[in-house]
């Protein structure tokens, strides 16, 4: 089947961010990050190469439940006023309290609410052409279907299922970017097949009045009321849409966590059996890179940082006769987790990547659970877990043949990570015989092949690069584990566990010749 292919966007031209306005790191005070602002402004900064506007910081800072013009907030560490993990570690659109919810709408859905971020989003052209090929381009298993669209923003998605020839498209949307919607739907005259519904995609009802208007049904034939339970009337089963659309993804996949609320999506609205959902298939993977000029600035940064420190304690202590040494050791550690143990935005160019990239999740979105969306590499219901592994061979440069042509320079700087989704047929065995074939598979890559999209690449720099020796090869096996963050469902950090070991290139047993092995590293990563 032909895979459509995405137009390309955007130079590789290396953009690797070096401001991080609000960082926070997980262990600490990570729950004032204004989530969808990283996503968004480091997406600006980045295509452009600038750094982000007056008018961005404002709204970044705007954005944040608690304010600082300082490039680096310093937050009161593990307040749980500000956390918005549920006692069941479900994300709190679908059962926090009311603080969590609360926390949760200022640092996740009220930047949705702007148009500005929505602008982001719809000028990202590879993320833009790759949803329009899926939806427009297969307009034979859209046409007089009940399709619904999580998370709709300004509604385009709704727009082009509808332009696609769907029979009734449901909108659904937390924040007032559902009025926004409306009104783009009306604008394109398709407000009598879009309703757009505002509300938390877990907690919406569909309009009792479209099952017999629009003649909903679910899969089975015994028609749609189920019996009353209990004095009270069950809710209907909503499971009558044929097709899901929803753009969910964040950083590294995972991050923000509306994949939970898609799934819950998908088990309330979707036909078991013949939905379909779009994307249908998501991969999360990692490579091992060589990005040292933002790997030591990053490095410079922190050293900075603690030069400064060791003036000001001087200072403070002639001028004001307090010793504040006793104190260094925790500035030290905060500045490592703030500049060195926090992965970065990245536009790299495919020359920066030194191996075959290792696939560490695949989601089938017709199967997948939130269970999924908790992370990588976890045991069920732990934080923990054996990890997701990796094994990479990097090679190093060979002056023996071709005259140095072949392998890389390096060093490695560390690890890049990123994801990609498909839009295509059922895979899963209950629903592939059964659910309609998407003629024209679609499919959008965040990978340095793609060029630039919004999502971009997480970089997760090393402390120390591992430098390439010619003729060498260099062997990095570990683990990868991600998992949401104590503080804030929609938050992860990154464990990577590995060894590297080096053989002869010409060696032909990968476990047999090595030179030298190093010992086991241990590191934890925030994605900001
Ligand atoms: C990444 S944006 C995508 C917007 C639009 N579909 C597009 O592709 O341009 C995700 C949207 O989903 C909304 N959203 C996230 N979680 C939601 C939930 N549980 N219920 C309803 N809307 C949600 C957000 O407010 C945001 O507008």
């Amino acid at each position: 089947m032909n895979k459509f292919v995405i137009t390309r966007v955007g130079g590789l031209a290396r953009t690797i961010i070096a401001l991080s306005s609000s960082f926070l790191f997980a262990s600490s005070f990570s729950l004032l990050t204004p989530i969808i602002t990283h996503r968004r402004y480091y997406n600006t900064k980045n295509k452009n190469n600038n750094f982000i506007t007056h008018h961005q910081r404002q709204q970044l800072i705007m954005s944040s439940t608690s304010s600082s013009s300082s490039d680096q907030q310093t937050i009161n560490g593990g307040d749980a006023t500000f956390a918005n993990v549920s006692a069941t570690k479900n994300i709190p659109t679908y059962d926090g309290d009311e603080k969590a919810k609360a926390t949760d709408f200022a640092n996740y859905f009220s930047a949705y609410s702007q148009l500005y971020h929505q602008k982001q989003m719809l000028t990202d052209h590879n993320r833009m052409a790759a949803y329009h090929a899926a939806i427009v381009g297969n307009s034979d298993i859209f046409k007089d279907k009940i399709v619904m669209d999580v998370g709709t923003g300004s509604g385009i998605l709704a727009v082009w299922a509808a332009q696609a020839g769907a029979k009734r498209v449901y909108a659904i949307e937390y924040t007032d970017m559902a009025n926004h919607a409306r009104n783009v739907v009306r604008a394109n005259g398709v407000d009598h097949i879009v309703t757009v519904i505002q509300g938390a995609v877990e907690e919406v009802v569909l309009p009792e009045e479209d099952w017999d208007r629009v003649g909903l049904t679910t899969e089975e034939e015994d028609g749609t009321q189920q019996e009353e339970e209990g004095g009270e009337k069950k809710k209907k089963d909503q499971r009558v849409v044929d097709i899901i659309i929803s753009e969910w993804m964040g950083y590294f996949l995972l991050r923000e966590s509306m994949l939970d609320s898609l799934v819950r999506a998908r088990d309330t609205f979707l036909k078991p059996t013949s939905g379909l959902m779009m994307p249908s298939h998501a991969t999360m993977m990692i490579a091992p890179i060589v990005d040292e000029e933002e790997r030591k600035h990053q490095q410079n940064e922190y050293a900075a940082g603690m030069e400064d420190w060791k003036e000001f304690a001087e200072t403070t202590s002639n001028l004001y006769g307090v010793d504040m040494s006793v104190l260094e050791s925790n500035f030290d550690r905060e500045q490592k987790e703030y500049y060195v143990l926090s992965s970065r935005w990245a536009e790299l160019p495919t020359s920066c990547v030194l191996a075959e990239p290792a696939v560490v999740k695949q989601l089938d979105m017709h199967v997948c659970t939130v269970e999924d969306a908790r992370g990588v590499g976890l045991s069920v219901g732990e934080d923990e877990g054996s990890g997701a592994p990796f094994d990479f061979d990097v090679v190093g440069r060979s002056y023996a043949e071709n005259d140095g042509i072949g392998g890389h320079e390096g060093p490695i700087s560390g690890f890049a990570g990123w994801f990609t989704v498909d839009f295509k047929s059922r895979t899963d065995d209950i629903g592939k015989d059964v659910a309609p074939q998407v003629p024209n598979p679609a499919y959008l890559s965040t990978g340095p092949e793609m060029g630039y999209t919004h999502w971009g690449q997480q970089v997760f720099h090393l402390p120390s690069a591992i430098p390439l020796l010619s003729d060498q090869t260099t062997r990095i096996q570990g683990t990868l584990e991600m998992m949401r963050t104590k503080e804030s469902a929609r938050l992860y950090n990154v464990r990577f566990r590995y060894t590297s070991s080096r053989r002869r290139t010409s060696s032909q047993d990968r476990d047999a010749d090595v030179l030298m092995k190093g010992k086991s590293e241990e590191l934890v990563y925030q994605i900001p």
